[in-house]
């Protein structure tokens, strides 16, 4: 922080060549660099000022998902920086800590902003103790989880035809092709982000080992949970704590689905432990205290059509929901096509159930994006901030980013 109290953080928006298949450089976008962006990082209480600058040919976004902030900071489409421009967002963080991303959402053009590399993590810290590994690169790992298609000559191919758009073959974690890591300490935690444009990941390692999910999308869970694998979908992210033996080598891996979008078997990080470990502390027992849901106040119903919410396309002009500030409200899915996913700007909400059941343990922290499987209905239990605007929206779409380029997107302010 500066001396008046204030992070403030640079960011700028530019074109690069990388390396992205050895020995072959491609065009390609980052943030401060030619691919991805730094891990930015506040807690609980900070003040935050960012500078986004626009070194691209063309107007973008960069909207701060997860982050709970007012709408007009949000960087959604309503937010373009022109070429040149610098936008400078700034606001309080106030939420539990958590591991949010940021990336450009220029009406339209998601798809092709966030392929060609603008996206990052941004963590948030907040006091509360909790016994985790959270030394950032030695025991506490950010993996940016992506697939990509490429040309004969290592170029990113755009090929987003098809119902989902891009599917690709290669997948790159942290923008590294073949990416490994080796563990100096006895556990380890993985902040895991689908930054895909549309494909869903089943992860898990090659031995089946048992790992533990500690956190979703928006924060800690109630405890943790013990799991060989789970399922991602593009905008959510997991933090897992898994154990290493000395010297033992194991793949993390993505294992292939039974749909389009899942279909492929990756490799994701190679780990190789070292010869020794330090020890980690062991996992607590109980990590979060979940704050019981309220009584909703009302519910709202959308039903997710091929590339449409409630049969209606994306309008920047039409205001779909208006939300009083503070509210807590179910919002229930309802997909009468092929599998979608479903983001909502702004709030925290919790999973009550998918098709009348009770979600799966590790999907019942605190969220703000959700798989929803073709044919299926999910109801959330939504808490709505505190930050009123009449005026400027917030959305809530398909994280499937050709849906959401396409219109499967809609608008509410909180009043
Ligand atoms: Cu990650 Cu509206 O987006
Ligand atoms: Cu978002
Ligand atoms: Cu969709």
């Amino acid at each position: 922080a500066g001396a008046d109290g204030v992070k403030r953080f640079p960011l700028r928006l530019q074109e690069g060549r990388t390396e992205l298949l050895p020995g072959k450089p491609a065009a390609t976008w980052g943030i401060n660099g030619g691919h991805l962006g730094p891990t930015l990082r506040a807690k609980r209480g900070d003040r935050v000022a960012m500078a986004v600058t626009n070194g691209l040919g063309e107007a973008g976004t960069l909207h701060w998902h997860g982050m709970r902030l007012p709408a007009a900071m949000d960087g959604g489409p309503h937010q373009m920086i022109r070429p040149g421009g610098t936008w400078n967002p700034e606001w309080t963080v106030d939420q539990p800590a958590a591991s949010t991303w940021y990336h450009p959402h220029p009406h339209g053009q998601t798809a092709r902003h966030v392929y060609r590399g603008l996206a990052g993590m941004f963590l948030v810290d907040d006091d509360t103790p909790v016994a985790l590994p959270s030394e950032y690169g030695v025991d506490d790992i950010p993996l940016i989880v992506q697939d990509k298609k490429f040309t004969s000559t290592g170029q990113l191919d755009e090929d987003f035809g098809g119902t989902f758009g891009l599917l690709g073959d290669q997948i790159l974690v942290n923008g590294t092709y073949g990416p490994f890591f080796r563990p100096t300490t006895s556990r380890v935690r993985l902040r895991v982000l689908n930054g895909s444009n549309a494909h869903v990941y089943t992860v898990g390692f090659a031995d089946d080992r048992e790992f533990h999910v500690v956190a979703s999308d928006a924060g800690l869970l109630a405890k943790p949970v013990a799991l060989k694998r789970f399922k991602i979908s593009p905008g959510e992210r997991a933090e897992v704590v898994v154990a290493f033996q000395p010297g033992e080598q194991v793949l993390l891996k993505s294992f292939n689905g039974d749909s389009d979008i899942e279909s492929g078997d990756f490799d994701l990080v190679k780990f190789t432990a070292a010869a020794t470990l330090r020890p980690s502390p062991e996992l607590p027992s109980a990590l979060a205290a979940l704050a019981p849901l309220k009584q909703a106040s009302r519910t709202r119903t959308f039903r997710l059509g091929g590339s449409n919410i409630n049969g209606r396309n994306m309008d920047m002009t039409r205001i779909d929901e208006v939300v009083p500030a503070g509210a807590h409200e179910i919002w229930e899915l309802d997909n009468v096509t092929y599998a979608h996913n479903f983001h909502i700007h702004e709030v925290a909400f919790r999973v009550l159930d998918v098709d009348g059941h009770q979600p799966p343990e590790h999907l019942r922290g605190p969220k703000d994006t959700v798989y929803v499987p073709g044919k299926t209905k999910v109801r959330l239990a939504v808490e709505f901030g505190h930050h009123t605007d009449p005026k400027t929206p917030y959305m809530y779409h398909c994280h499937i980013l050709k849906h959401e380029d396409q219109g499967m997107m809609g608008q509410f302010v909180i009043v």
